[in-house]
C-alpha cells in the first residue's frame, strides 16, 4: 500500500509538472537555470503537502476575473491568456527580490496568504465561434497566487491566417472563461494575402474611456492589434470613493503589488476587454508601462539615489523596473523573447512575406539618459552626441540586422513598431513664450540624433526601401516623410529624398496639446509651416489608426474620437494616407488633399462633423455635448 501510495504521488507530481510546465508565466524569467524563476518543484512541494496536489479548493469560488485575450501571433501558433482566480484582488506580494535569494527570482512563499493549492485549467482552441467540433488545440495548465493567478499558454500546431476560437474551463467543472478569438499570422513564404492592423498607444484609464478600442472592435476591420506602450500610467489621478476612473492604487506605483493592481484596473475597461477577447494583440512598452521618461537607470520621478530610495518607501528604481516588468508579463498576452534577459520585449514577427514587424524598445532596455526636467539643459547640449542610443549596441545591431534580413528575405513592407517619434519635429512655434525651450523634444529621437543617423545610413547604404515607421508616445498624429534632415534632399511636394514613412498616432485617451478644436488647428498649421517632411499633424482629436497593407500599397487610415470624458460609440474619419510599394514616401496628392482636422503640407481642411456610430453603423453629426474631450477632475 505505501509504495503503491508513493509511486500514485510520484506520477501525480510528474504529470502535474509537466502541466504547471504548461504555463508560460512560471518560466519567467529564465527556465534555462537553475535558481531564476519560480521555483517549480518548491511551489509544487507546497501544494503536495496540502493532501489536494491534483484537485484545488472549492472551485465554485474561482471566477475567470479579467476575460480572455490573445496575442504574438505566429503561423501555427498563439498566445492565449486568462486569470482565474478566488478572490478579484491581486496577490498581495510585493516583494520581487529580498534577501540572499538569486537575481529576479521569483520566490514570494514567505508572503502567499491566499494559495494553498493549485488551479487547474483545461483549454481548447476551435475553429467554430461555439466551440463545438474537434479542437485544433487543447491542454492543461495549472497557476497560483505566485503569479497573481494569470494563466498564459501557447496554442501550437494550428494552421497559418486561420481564425481560432478558444476557451478555459476550471478542471472537472462548468466555470468557463468568456470564448476568445483569435488569429495566426500567414508563412513565412506567403506573399499574397493582405493583412491589416490597428495601432494604439497612450490608453490613459483616469483621463478618459477607452472609445478607441471599442470603435476598433465593433467595427472589427483589421487582423491583429498592435500597442506601442503606455497601455498603462503609473501615475496617481482621482479619487477611488468618488471618480469611477480614478487610479488603483491611489498613489504612484512602486511595488509588485501595485503593478498588478493597476494593470487589472485597466483590464476591467469593457473596451479594452472586448478588443481583447476579439484580436490578438502585439504589444510593445513605452515608459509609463514603468516610469515617465524612464530609461536605462532612471525616471523623471526617480533617479538611483538614496534620496530616491528614500522618497519611495525604500524601493531603489532597479527594483521598480523589476517589479513592473513581472507583472507585464504575468498580464499581458505576449511571448518572453529570450528567456534569459526579462528586459528584453523587442522582437520581430514574419507576417508573410508582405510584412516584416520589428518591434523595438526604445524606453527601457538600455537607454542612454534622456530629459528628466532637472537636466533638460545638458541633454539638449548632448543630443547630437554619437554615442547615445535609443536601444543599447545589443538591440540597435539586432535591428539593423533584422531590416536586412528582411530586404534579403524578400519581405515587400518594413513596419518598424517604436514608441517614440522618428521624424525631426521643430515645434519652436506652439511653444509658450518666456517659459525655458528647446527646438525640438529631447525625449524623442531628436533627442538621439546619433542613432537616428546610423538608422539612415543603414538604410541608405544598404538600399532598404519600404519602411514604414509607427510611432506613438506624443498624443498627437505627425504624418511625415520619412528625410535624413542635413543628409538628403527632399522635395516636399513631390517626397522625392525620402525613404519610408512615419505614421505616429494619437493616445487612446491620454491628453495631447490642450485647448479647442480651433486652437489645435492652429497649432498644427504653424508646425505644418516649419517642418516641410511634416505632412500632415493633428493635436485635438484622441483615437488610433489602421493599416491595410497589401503588396501593391499601404492605406492608413486615420480616427478621432470626438470625446472620452464618457463611453460613447463616436467616431470621426480623420484623414487617409496612401504609401505604394517602391515610393518610399507618401501617395500624392497627400491625404487625397483633404483632411477633416488638423493641417496639411498642400491641400485643405474641411470639418465636415460627420460621426460614425460604430454601433448602429449610422453616419450623423456630433452632438453638443461631446464638445468636453476629457474626464474633468476638481483641480485641488
Ligand atoms: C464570481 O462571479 C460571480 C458572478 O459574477 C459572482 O456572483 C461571485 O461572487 C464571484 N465569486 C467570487 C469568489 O468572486
Ligand atoms: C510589502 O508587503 C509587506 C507585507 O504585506 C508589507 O509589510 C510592506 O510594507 C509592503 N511594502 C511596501 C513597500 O508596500
Ligand atoms: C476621497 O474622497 C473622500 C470622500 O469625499 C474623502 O473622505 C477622502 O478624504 C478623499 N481621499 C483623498 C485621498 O483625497
Ligand atoms: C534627481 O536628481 C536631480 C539632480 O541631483 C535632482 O535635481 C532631482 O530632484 C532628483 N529627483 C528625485 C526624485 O530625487
Ligand atoms: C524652427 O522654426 C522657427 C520658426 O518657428 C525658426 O525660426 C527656426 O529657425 C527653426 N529652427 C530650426 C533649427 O530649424
Ligand atoms: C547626424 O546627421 C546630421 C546630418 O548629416 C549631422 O548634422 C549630425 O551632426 C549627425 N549627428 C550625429 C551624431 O551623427
Ligand atoms: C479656442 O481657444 C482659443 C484660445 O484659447 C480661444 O481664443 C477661442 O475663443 C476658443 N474657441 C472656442 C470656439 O471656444
Ligand atoms: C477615408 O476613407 C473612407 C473610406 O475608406 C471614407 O469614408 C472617408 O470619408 C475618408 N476620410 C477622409 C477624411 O477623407
Ligand atoms: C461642426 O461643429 C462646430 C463646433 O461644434 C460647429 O461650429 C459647426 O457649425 C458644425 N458644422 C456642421 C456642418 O455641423
Ligand atoms: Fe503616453
Amino acid at each position: 500500500m505505501l509504495l503503491q501510495g508513493i509511486s500514485v504521488a510520484l506520477l501525480l507530481a510528474s504529470t502535474a509538472c509537466a502541466s504547471w510546465d504548461g504555463n508560460l508565466n512560471y518560466r519567467s524569467p529564465s527556465i534555462n537555470h537553475d535558481g531564476l524563476g519560480i521555483n517549480l518543484r518548491k511551489v509544487h512541494k507546497r501544494m503536495l503537502t496540502k493532501r489536494d496536489g491534483s484537485m484545488p479548493q472549492q472551485t465554485g469560488q474561482l471566477n475567470f476575473t479579467h476575460g480572455v485575450a490573445s496575442g504574438d501571433p505566429w503561423d501555427t501558433s498563439v498566445i492565449l491568456w486568462t486569470r482565474v482566480s478566488p478572490q478579484y484582488e491581486n496577490d498581495r506580494s510585493n516583494v520581487t527580490v529580498e534577501g540572499n535569494v538569486p537575481l529576479f527570482n521569483h520566490e514570494t512563499e514567505r508572503y502567499i496568504q491566499m494559495s494553498a493549492s493549485p488551479i487547474c485549467v483545461d483549454w481548447q482552441v476551435t475553429k467554430t465561434p461555439d466551440m463545438s467540433g474537434a479542437p485544433a488545440a487543447s491542454g492543461k495548465a495549472y497557476t497560483t497566487s505566485d503569479i497573481d493567478y494569470t494563466i498564459k499558454i501557447e496554442a501550437t500546431g494550428l494552421n497559418p491566417f486561420t481564425t481560432y476560437y478558444y476557451q478555459f474551463t476550471v478542471c472537472g467543472t462548468q466555470t468557463s472563461s468568456p470564448i476568445g478569438r483569435t488569429k495566426t499570422s500567414p508563412t513565412d513564404d506567403d506573399s499574397s494575402t493582405p493583412l491589416s492592423f490597428a495601432v494604439f498607444s497612450c490608453s490613459n484609464y483616469p483621463n478618459g474611456y477607452f472609445n478607441a478600442y471599442g470603435n476598433a472592435a465593433r467595427k472589427d476591420n483589421f487582423d491583429y492589434a498592435i500597442h506601442l506602450g503606455d497601455y498603462i500610467y503609473e501615475t496617481a489621478k482621482g479619487n477611488l470613493t468618488v471618480d469611477p476612473r480614478a487610479a488603483n492604487p491611489q498613489k504612484e506605483i512602486v511595488t509588485l503589488y501595485d503593478y498588478r493592481t493597476r494593470i487589472a484596473q485597466y483590464r476591467s475597461d469593457l473596451d479594452l476587454s472586448l478588443i481583447h477577447q476579439q484580436h490578438p494583440f502585439i504589444t510593445v512598452w513605452d515608459d509609463h508601462e514603468i516610469a515617465n521618461n524612464n530609461f536605462r537607470d532612471g525616471s523623471s520621478s526617480m533617479n538611483n539615489t538614496e534620496q530616491s530610495f528614500n522618497k519611495f518607501g525604500g524601493i531603489s528604481f532597479d527594483t521598480r523596473k523589476m517589479n513592473a516588468v513581472r507583472a507585464y508579463f504575468e498580464w499581458m498576452p505576449l511571448r518572453q523573447a529570450d528567456l534569459d534577459d526579462n528586459l528584453r520585449i523587442w522582437r520581430s514577427f514574419k507576417m508573410g512575406k508582405l510584412v516584416d514587424l520589428i518591434m523595438l524598445d526604445t524606453r527601457s532596455y538600455d537607454r542612454s539618459i534622456t530629459g528628466l526636467n532637472w537636466n533638460d539643459d545638458y541633454i539638449y547640449e548632448i543630443s547630437n552626441d554619437a554615442g547615445r542610443s535609443l536601444m543599447g549596441s545589443r538591440q540597435e545591431n539586432w535591428f539593423y540586422n533584422s531590416l536586412l534580413e528582411s530586404k534579403e528575405r524578400g519581405a515587400t513592407w518594413r513596419v518598424i513598431g517604436n514608441q517614440i517619434v522618428f521624424s525631426r519635429i521643430n515645434s519652436t512655434s506652439t511653444q509658450d513664450e518666456g517659459e525655458e525651450t528647446f527646438p525640438f523634444n529631447i525625449d524623442q529621437w531628436d533627442g538621439y540624433t546619433g542613432n537616428r543617423n546610423r538608422t539612415f545610413k543603414h538604410l541608405y547604404d544598404n538600399m532598404i526601401g519600404n519602411n514604414i515607421m509607427l510611432a506613438g508616445d506624443s498624443h498627437q498624429n505627425w504624418v511625415s516623410d520619412m528625410i535624413w534632415v542635413g543628409e538628403e534632399n527632399y522635395d516636399s511636394a513631390t517626397g522625392a529624398g525620402s525613404i519610408g514613412v512615419e505614421f505616429a498616432g494619437t493616445a487612446v485617451s491620454s491628453s495631447g496639446s490642450g485647448g479647442n478644436l480651433s486652437s489645435n488647428i492652429h497649432g498644427s498649421e504653424l508646425i505644418v509651416r516649419d517642418n516641410q517632411e511634416l505632412q500632415w499633424q493633428e493635436g485635438y482629436y484622441r483615437g488610433y489608426y489602421e493599416m491595410h497593407i497589401d503588396a501593391e500599397k499601404i492605406e492608413a487610415r486615420f480616427f478621432g474620437s470626438p470625446s472620452v470624458a464618457t463611453r460613447n460609440p463616436y467616431e470621426v474619419s480623420l484623414a487617409n494616407f496612401t504609401v505604394y510599394s517602391g515610393e518610399n514616401h507618401l501617395a500624392r496628392p497627400v491625404a487625397g488633399g483633404v483632411a477633416a482636422s488638423g493641417a496639411i503640407q498642400q491641400g485643405e481642411v474641411v470639418m465636415t462633423n460627420l460621426t460614425l456610430n460604430t454601433e448602429t453603423g449610422e453616419w450623423g453629426y456630433q452632438a453638443a455635448e461631446y464638445n468636453q474631450m476629457f474626464i474633468a477632475y476638481p483641480t485641488s
